[in-house]
């Protein structure tokens, strides 16, 4: 019999509440013949107040000894802004190598959307996970004077833009209509734009069956809202895929419905699950936060681990569920309902 060791991040705000139900989920979907077995790690606000640490190197260690991470949410308004962003979450993507930063906008029955009628959208953002202007590459100097000068260097290698561009021709090569558009805004960025266009464009051409496009990254704001069926498979870098994924979240049911996976695609460090919403501290202790973009993030987990059938069964219980969700449930309330869903 096989087990899943998976590392659980509860983390602050409402992480821990979420996950709380990510993990119900997870064993009620899981096969009799796989073990699970669950180890939490503390960290995140509580533990920096407690020791001023954020990631020490014996945990990251021990991180990677797992087959997988599931983390809830980071950051406190309690904790300087970036700490714990940086320290933690931003380290952990960087030490594993999370290149393919992968995120699904999918619209399903009876969930809102700001948009019009009833738009197809049913695509997915490969955000760059570990470069861009991410990697903390910058400084300030003149520091609380006038002159004060601040500078946040983007940084684009050849190989981080190879890898993850040709993990999007793959994924897109495996999608029914084959599509896949690159946002960055070449226009301005040129030195950046132009690596991840030339890349884009040389190694298009192994993929002769992917339809390809270009959009600027202002433009593809436009087209998410008025035309997001032009969409089938997205890839951009850090940044870019930061924000438009937060609107992806707006037009397809939502943020308490966004999952992503931090996806190490060689294997060699483990990959981690997540939603793509934060520590939501204006909600956080009430029951309010909505865990489907968590249980939809399991998803993720099982499918990467080679549990499509489990994954499967998570997506449609989500789907039967908000098919017949009416009016405020709470959190435990939406993680029971989806956990009795799926054993049944
Ligand atoms: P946020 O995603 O935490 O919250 C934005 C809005 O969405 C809030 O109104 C919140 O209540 C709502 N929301 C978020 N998740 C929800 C859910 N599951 N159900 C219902 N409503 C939900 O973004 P923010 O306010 O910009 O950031 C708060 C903190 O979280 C900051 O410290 C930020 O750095 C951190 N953050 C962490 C992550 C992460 O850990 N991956 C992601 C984003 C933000
Ligand atoms: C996300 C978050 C993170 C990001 C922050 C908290 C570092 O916004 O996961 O989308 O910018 O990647
Ligand atoms: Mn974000």
């Amino acid at each position: 019999s096989r087990t899943i060791n998976l590392a659980v991040i509860p983390g602050d705000g409402i992480g821990p509440e979420v996950v709380a139900q990510g993990l119900k989920v997870l064993r009620a979907a899981l096969p009799q013949d796989v073990k699970l077995e669950t180890t939490e790690y503390d960290l995140g606000a509580q533990r920096w107040h407690r020791t001023g640490e954020t990631l020490p190197d014996a945990e990251l260690e021990a991180l990677r000894q797992h087959d997988a991470i599931l983390l809830g949410a980071v950051g406190d308004p309690s904790v300087p802004s970036g700490i714990l962003e940086r320290g933690l979450l931003l380290k952990l993507r960087f030490a594993f190598e999370h290149y393919v930063n992968l995120r699904p906008a999918k619209l399903f029955p009876n969930t809102r959307t700001p948009l019009a009628g009833r738009p197809d959208i049913d695509f997915v953002v490969v955000r760059e996970g570990t470069e861009g202007p991410y990697t903390g590459n910058g400084g300030s100097l003149r520091t609380g004077t006038p002159d004060e000068v601040a500078t946040e260097v983007s940084v684009n290698t050849a190989l981080g833009v190879e890898r993850v561009v040709r993990d999007a021709f793959e994924r897109a090569q495996a999608r029914p209509r084959r599509k896949l558009t690159l946002v960055h805004k070449n226009n301005v960025l040129v030195y950046a734009g132009h690596l991840w266009k030339n890349t884009f464009d040389k190694v298009a051409e192994e993929y002769p069956e992917v339809t390809t496009d270009y959009l600027h990254v202002d433009a593809a704001t436009i087209f998410l809202v008025s035309q997001p069926e032009r969409f089938d498979v997205i890839v951009t870098d850090n940044l870019f895929g930061d924000i438009i994924t937060d609107l992806a979240a707006a037009i397809a049911g939502g943020i308490g419905l966004a999952a992503s996976g931090n996806i190490n695609p060689a294997g060699t460090h483990p990959s981690m699950f997540e939603p793509v919403h934060g520590s939501a501290p204006d909600i956080a202790g009430q029951g309010k936060a909505d865990p489907t973009a968590t249980v939809l993030s399991v998803a993720l987990l099982l499918r990467h681990l080679g549990h499509p059938a489990e994954a499967a069964r998570i997506e449609a219980a989500v789907s039967a569920d908000l098919a017949e969700r009416d009016g405020a449930r709470s959190t435990d309330a939406i993680g029971d309902a989806l956990a009795a869903r799926v054993s049944a």
